[in-house]
């Protein structure tokens, strides 16, 4: 058996997203907006770095896939993107929320996804979701209750209204191309391939 395994090719996975990143000032506002807004204990604040629009999340993919993945980005680049963020809206919207996220006004951004799917699914390392693309920024996850409980804790405080300078129409300049990796501590995002959006 362990000769067999050992002329078998090592295939090894990553957990692939495309994301739209989010300017410099535009993630330190979120950040210090956060300070209050997201103070409730019962919330872990998404890490300033790992704050972005996913475009399309792959799941595991096989690594030699990945430079062909970065291409199919980069062909699909176009222009900077101009955004809007919303007011906080807990996920799911009905009982105990998971997740606190900005929703995102764009249609830039809209058609940006449509063409990178599109291009992800032309080299089938992606599959369309049913559901509409729902452009936002994932800023706040919640604490499990208890230990060895999958049940979110109650947030008392959820996050109130933006403030008036977070919610002005910021550009987006670059796409990313992520590896997620889980860890006990939550999630690390490593820039895998970038794309400059010109203008
Ligand atoms: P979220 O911000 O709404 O949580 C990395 O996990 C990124 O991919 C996150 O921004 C996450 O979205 C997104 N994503 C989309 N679908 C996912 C899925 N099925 N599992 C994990 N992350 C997913």
């Amino acid at each position: 058996m362990a000769a067999v395994a050992k002329e078998q090719p090592i295939s090894r996975r990553a957990r692939l997203f495309v994301a739209l990143d989010l300017p410099d000032e535009l993630r330190e506002g979120i950040v210090a907006w956060g300070r209050e807004a997201l103070a409730d204990p019962a919330l872990r604040p998404v890490a300033p770095e790992s704050l972005h629009i996913t475009l399309a999340f792959l799941g595991h993919r096989d690594e030699e896939e990945i430079e062909e993945i970065a291409a199919v980005v980069r062909e699909n680049a176009g222009p900077a993107r101009w955004v809007e963020l919303l007011d906080p809206e807990q996920r799911p919207p009905r009982g105990r929320a998971r997740v606190f996220t900005l929703p995102v006004l764009s249609p830039g951004t809209e058609a940006l996804q449509a063409g990178v799917a599109q291009g992800l699914v032309a080299g089938g390392f992606f599959e369309s979701e049913k559901r509409a693309f729902w452009p936002h920024v994932t800023v706040a996850r919640v604490r499990s209750e208890g230990r060895g409980s999958r049940r979110p804790a109650v947030v008392s405080e959820p996050p109130g209204k933006l403030p008036k300078g977070l919610s002005e129409a910021r550009i987006c300049r670059r796409m990313t191309l992520y590896r997620s990796e889980l860890k006990p501590t939550g999630a690390r995002y490593v820039p895998l391939a970038q794309a400059e959006l010109p203008g």
